[in-house]
């Protein structure tokens, strides 16, 4: 039965496996700032550190747990290895919180028990069953990965999987770890869990998933399509390595593609619900925020956040979206909590976007003076990357003088 209640749910990571971006330390008041805006956005659940990994993130983990995690707020969780050590003092530091989870787990992958864990497959079934039940005798809420689930064998995954939800999993997340598989791989590792494991009705299909062939939201969206209902990322995707998958782009596909993604939700075609309980219009703000305080800087053409992602600067694109928006634009800058759009002007520029910027600093030509100026206009900008309107307005003064 489709119930419009029914969410994609958005589990943030960026102060954990993003603050693992090299050169990313964050201090605590650093974390609870960002805590505190990814609350805003609407986050579901915060992973907020990794207890057990120094008293810095403790503290950090506690902290938010205390300030962020109130009742209507979201789950605050810490990460822990499948070892009693971690687990208690992920359990200690979510303490805190109105809704904890601990997230514990072991690799599952022939490289990773051959030359990390040095165990045989049955010991890592056994110490995951293990470590789960002792979670669990913390809180309810308990989160396994099988780290590098990408290149697990199948088989042994769905063991592992059902064991681990008969000893209290509530949520299976599917870590991607180096970024190897590819969508339709991915898609179909999830269907499989979905088809093979026989208890997984009583659990939530988690998707995780790192950036080193470029693949990580594409692998999601097509994990999301065969079952996946739970999606770990971070803000500008920072991460391990080439990072994580990126929560405002995950974020804005499922938005402005809801109708395509619907009918896997069990959701009628037609319907605008939105599908993530996100606050889009928090979008950009957190992203900005997040940057400036990891110094991690966001490249211009980074999708929805990038400095350029709703720049236009051909002159055929420009005057498009002076014309109408959705020519060149499917979705609105207004929706990620940008005002307007950009229209850069430069060589490319068109008359149409020259025409338009004059008369929004005040300036209304004559077609013959408009033609003078553009004649100038395209003299300058082949010397300039950009023009701004400084240079606009020195141009068109001097044309009109000499006039
Ligand atoms: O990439 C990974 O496998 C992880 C796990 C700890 C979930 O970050
Ligand atoms: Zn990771």
């Amino acid at each position: 039965m489709y119930n419009s209640t029914d969410k994609i749910i958005i589990f943030d990571t960026t102060l954990r496996d993003g603050e693992q971006s090299p050169g990313a330390t964050l201090n605590i008041d650093e974390k609870l700032v960002i805590a505190k805006q990814l609350a805003r956005l609407g986050v579901d659940i915060i992973e907020a550190g990794f207890a057990f990994a120094s008293p810095g993130d403790f503290a950090a983990v506690s902290k938010i747990a205390q300030t962020v995690g109130t009742e209507d707020g979201p789950i605050i969780c810490s990460l822990a290895r499948a070892r009693h050590q971690d687990i208690k003092a992920a359990a200690e530091a979510i303490k805190g919180a109105a809704k904890g989870r601990i997230h514990t787990f072991i690799a599952t992958s022939d490289i990773h028990l051959q030359y990390k864990l040095k165990k045989t497959r049955s010991e890592v079934v056994a110490v995951a069953e293990e470590m789960v039940a002792y979670a669990k005798t913390f809180t309810d809420d308990i989160e396994f990965s099988p780290e590098d689930a990408g290149r697990s064998d199948p088989e042994f995954l769905y063991e592992v999987l059902e064991k681990v939800i008969n000893a209290g999993a509530t949520t299976v997340n599917i870590p991607d770890t180096v970024g190897y598989t590819t969508p339709s791989e991915f898609g179909a590792l999830i269907k499989g869990i979905k088809e093979n494991v026989p208890n997984i009705d009583k659990a939530i299909i988690s998707v995780h998933g790192h950036d080193d062939l470029g693949l990580a939201v594409a692998n999601f969206l097509e994990a999301v399509k065969n079952g996946a209902r739970q999606l770990e990322c971070t803000i500008n995707g920072i991460g391990e390595r080439a990072g994580n998958a990126a929560l405002e782009e995950l974020v804005m596909g499922l938005h402005v593609r809801r109708q395509y993604f619907n009918p896997f939700l069990g959701r009628p075609a037609n319907s605008l619900e939105p599908l993530t309980n996100i606050d889009t219009r928090q979008l950009y703000k957190t992203s900005r925020l997040v940057s400036s305080l990891t110094g991690m800087l966001v490249q211009p053409n980074k999708a929805i956040v990038g400095a350029n992602a709703f720049a236009h600067e051909s002159g055929i694109h420009q005057d498009g979206v002076l014309k109408n928006k959705l020519t060149y634009e499917i979705m609105d800058a207004q929706l990620i909590g940008l005002t307007q759009n950009q229209i850069v002007l430069g060589k490319h520029s068109g008359r149409n976007a020259v025409r338009t910027r004059l008369k929004e600093l005040g300036y209304e030509l004559t077609e013959t003076d408009l033609n003078k100026a553009f004649v100038r206009f395209k003299e300058v900008a082949d010397k300039k990357k950009e023009i701004t309107d400084w240079d606009l307005e020195a141009l068109v003064n001097d044309e009109i003088q000499q006039a």
